[in-house]
């Protein structure tokens, strides 16, 4: 039976190789499967629980629109939007921050990564966020939700506050309790200069990651850059556990090249990382470099972009105000 697939990608700028692999290569699988009905939204209401520059912001909302549909994603297929478009998922939101407990909130771990040590200046935007994000999901009666791993504590709260909902109003089965879709490898890239980090859009240095903007010479800079050991490839994956860095290029190999890290692994076994980062980079070149230039491309046809929003706007929208009226109709207004 086809899925309802519905994910979210912040629209904050240097969309890269973690994303891609963790979650855009994801989504490109799923829409390509005709059984499946696929909703992917552009989350700027997500983006503003951080300070965004108000141009920079509209700029990056159509980039990401850009980026989907470079990366293979088809419009005529799969609705793509932007949440703000849709008031459902900010009033949505409200309704299910009154199911959703502080305990919970108060145990996610990306608020307390991305708050740091001075909570109180934290937004309260960022403290809520993943009840947005429940709201999200839960509108569309979703099935699955593709996401990177560091997304799975948010889409435990999702499940959580749909099921308390669904059970303080004696409503069962009204809210869809979503199943994560995380992939077993390669769902948490790491970055290019530390492999105990996440590689992320907000890493201050640019040589952190590969971005989905970046052109060959970039691509090639970077993997020559990237943070290895002394030691020359292991012949087995044991001898990866301790050696992040090298674990995580032979990783991002892997799954560009659709391999088991396993194959990959004896496919460079005591190659030095010079050879390797040069069969890395010839890897990354062909998958990126395209997706770079279409992005450049896309980007330049506004009111393209525009279309496809203002569509999937109306499809979405079409949907998530009927399910809101029925979660207002159960809440007795
Ligand atoms: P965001 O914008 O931070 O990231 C978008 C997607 O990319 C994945 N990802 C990674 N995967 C592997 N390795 C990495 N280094 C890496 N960095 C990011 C993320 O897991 C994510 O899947 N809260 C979400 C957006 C969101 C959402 C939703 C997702 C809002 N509403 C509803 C799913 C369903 C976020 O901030 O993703």
């Amino acid at each position: 039976m086809g899925k309802k697939i519905f994910s979210g990608v912040q629209p904050t700028g240097n969309l890269h190789l973690g994303n891609y692999l963790g979650a855009i290569k994801n989504f490109v699988r799923l829409n390509n499967d005709s059984e499946n009905n696929c909703v992917f939204c552009v989350v700027d209401l997500h983006a503003i629980t951080v300070k965004q520059n108000p141009k920079e912001l509209r700029d990056n909302i159509r980039e990401t629109v850009a980026t989907f549909i470079a990366c293979g994603i088809d419009p005529k297929k799969s609705i793509i939007f932007n949440q703000s478009t849709v008031p459902a998922h900010a009033e949505a939101a409200w309704l299910l921050s009154c199911v959703a407990r502080m305990g919970w909130l108060n145990r996610m771990t990306q608020f307390k990564e991305k708050a740091g040590r001075d909570k109180e200046k934290a937004s309260v935007g960022l403290y809520s966020y993943p009840i947005l994000m429940a709201a999200d999901i839960l509108l569309y009666d979703t099935t699955h939700v593709p996401v990177g791993e560091d997304q799975k504590q948010h889409l435990e709260l999702c499940r959580d506050i749909a099921q308390k909902f669904n059970n303080d109003y004696n409503v069962y089965d009204f809210l869809k309790v979503p199943e994560p879709l995380i992939q077993k490898e390669f769902s948490r890239i790491m970055s290019l200069k530390d492999g105990t980090k996440k590689m992320s859009k907000s890493e201050l240095s640019d040589l952190g990651r590969i971005n989905l903007t970046d052109n060959k010479d970039d691509i090639i800079n970077k993997i020559k850059k990237a943070k290895t050991d002394t030691l020359p490839l292991p012949d087995n994956i044991d001898e990866l556990v301790n050696r992040l860095e090298a674990k995580n290029l032979l990783g991002i190999y892997s799954s560009l090249t659709d391999l088991t890290l396993e194959k990959t692994v004896d496919k460079f076994k005591g190659k030095n990382f010079s050879d390797f980062k040069e069969k890395l980079s010839q890897v990354l070149v062909e998958k990126i470099d395209p997706i770079s230039s279409e992005i450049k491309k896309l980007t330049e046809d506004k009111s393209f972009l525009d279309e496809i929003l203002l569509d999937g706007q109306k499809k979405a929208n079409d949907f998530a105000s009927k399910k809101l009226r029925k979660m207002q109709e159960i809440l007795g207004f």
